[in-house]
């Protein structure tokens, strides 16, 4: 006979507000017909007043092994979990949850996919010891964890309101240099990696004046923005002989240790998998 239990717990969710345009359900539903697994991961339309609940259900339902929290919900979740680890608890943001023993465990999986994604598209870029990132907000927090937990020497931040630059820097240590906008030129100077976190990438006037020149010669240029998948910043830095890396393979690679957690085997992210994403994207940007 089959275990009614077993079937109903190989489930896994992505919660946000809206969720509507979430490619995760694409990206876990591919791995599960892949690999053969007998599971299901759907979205959850949850609004912030609801999250709570939403929460307080999950610890006391079987209904899910886990899931995703994306905008607006990371900080609320990290909040609300039993066991946050150390890379959530300094981020205070959770993008991966899962249940263990009925405690709520969670941790942020974006630095992890920032930094496979540049290994597998650009290896040994971290030979740098200078980065300079571009934007001081939720997004740009994971990508200096993970740049300053790879060892890069130096990550300069570059944001439009300073005391946010000087808020990571504290937040960070002494390896992170906060910078007003106007610094870029001269912080580019030597750079091996610039990685824009902010919307800029998606408007194309705003970027035109980036010079990437300055950066080292072999220097690589990459974008968390993955709508276009070649942003203006890409373009322009292609355009001045720069390598350039697209935000794409964040979003896969950081789906893979969620999916690990719920239904129990490491996914592969492969150029088909990319493949399938890019079509989806072109018919429902
Ligand atoms: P996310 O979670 O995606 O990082 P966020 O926390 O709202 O989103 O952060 C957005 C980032 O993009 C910030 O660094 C923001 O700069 P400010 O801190 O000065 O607001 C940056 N950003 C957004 N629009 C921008 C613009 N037109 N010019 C420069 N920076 C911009």
């Amino acid at each position: 006979m089959r275990d009614s239990r077993e079937t109903l717990t190989m489930k896994a969710f992505v919660v946000g507000y809206p969720i509507g345009h979430s490619r995760s359900p694409l990206i876990h539903g591919f791995w599960l017909e892949q690999l053969g697994i007998n599971g299901s991961y759907q979205k959850e339309n949850v609004n912030p007043a609801s999250f709570p609940a939403f929460v307080a259900d999950l610890k006391s339902q079987d209904l899910y092994r886990g899931g995703n929290v994306t905008i607006p919900h990371k900080e609320t979740a990290f909040a609300l979990a039993d066991r946050p680890d150390a890379l959530a608890e300094e981020l205070g943001a959770a993008n991966t949850l899962w249940l263990e023993k009925g405690l709520l465990h969670a941790t942020n999986t974006d630095g992890h996919g920032f930094l496979s994604n540049l290994d597998e598209r650009h290896p040994h870029w971290d030979i740098t010891t200078r980065a300079v990132v571009l934007g001081a907000g939720g997004a740009s927090r994971a990508v200096i964890q993970a740049l300053r937990n790879r060892g890069i020497g130096e990550i300069h931040v570059v944001n439009r309101t300073h005391t946010k630059a000087r808020e990571l820097a504290d937040r960070f240590g002494k390896k992170i240099h906060p910078h007003r906008w106007e610094a870029l030129p001269e912080v580019l100077q030597g750079a091996g990696l610039f990685v824009n976190t902010t919307s800029l990438g998606m408007e194309k006037d705003a970027v035109t004046d980036i010079d990437f020149r300055p950066m080292a010669s072999d220097g690589v240029v990459t974008d968390i923005v993955y709508v276009p998948l070649v942003t203006p910043i890409l373009a322009k830095a292609r355009q001045q002989g720069l390598a350039t890396v697209d935000g794409l393979g964040m979003l896969l690679h950081q789906a893979a240790p969620g999916f690990e957690k719920w239904f129990g085997v490491r996914p592969d992210v492969t150029d088909v998998l990319r493949s399938v994403v890019i079509a989806d994207m072109a018919g429902n940007p």
